[in-house]
């Protein structure tokens, strides 16, 4: 840096401090006296937006019935078994049967907001086993939706909406 630039550099500086010292410093102004009221802004109405485009999608909730291959099989498959079939490892050691999800004929009734319900917030919420956890903690919304279309591509006959 040549001695030209230091210098100006300095003076750049001091002249910044010195203004923000006579802001501050300025202290001979009269204290706001309330004055007749400003009148609000009228609030005026956003356009409306179009709707963000829906992805296209056959699965319910538009799950992702890979992604929900993936949770099923860690939070799932020990109680409710890998294909559904309610034979998971820790099922015999269960008061109460975990549902078969490979059963079309019971599992296609519950609609997906109901599966919704008993996945995020248990079976005590909606009358059944607390042996169901609540997953609402562990998972996201759409991962249960994942969830959710995958133990729907379980079921026999085929789950359709
Ligand atoms: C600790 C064992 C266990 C785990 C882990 C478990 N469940 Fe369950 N689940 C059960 C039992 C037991 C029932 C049966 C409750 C009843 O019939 O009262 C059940 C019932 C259900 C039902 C049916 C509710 C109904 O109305 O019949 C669904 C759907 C379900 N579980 C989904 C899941 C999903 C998805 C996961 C993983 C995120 C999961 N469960 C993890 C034990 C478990």
């Amino acid at each position: 840096m040549s001695a030209i630039e230091r210098i100006s550099r300095f003076l750049l500086l001091a002249s910044t401090v010195g203004l923000i010292a006579a802001g501050c410093g300025d202290s001979s102004e009269p204290p706001a006296t309330p004055s007749s009221p400003t009148p609000a802004p009228i609030p005026t109405p956003e356009p409306a937006k179009p709707l963000p485009d829906q992805p296209a999608t056959s699965q319910p909730q538009g799950g992702n019935v890979e992604a929900g291959l993936a949770d099923y099989q860690i939070y799932c498959a020990s109680c409710h078994g890998q294909t559904g079939a309610g034979d998971g490892p820790v099922a015999p050691t269960l008061p109460v049967q975990p549902a078969k999800h490979s059963d079309g004929v019971y599992m296609n009734a519950l609609d997906d907001a109901y599966l919704f319900k008993v996945i995020a917030e248990g079976g005590r919420a909606v009358g059944k086993s607390e042996m169901m956890a609540p997953w609402g903690g562990s998972l996201t919304d759409d991962q249960i939706r994942n969830v959710i279309a995958f133990i729907r591509s379980l079921a026999d006959p085929p789950y359709s909406p």
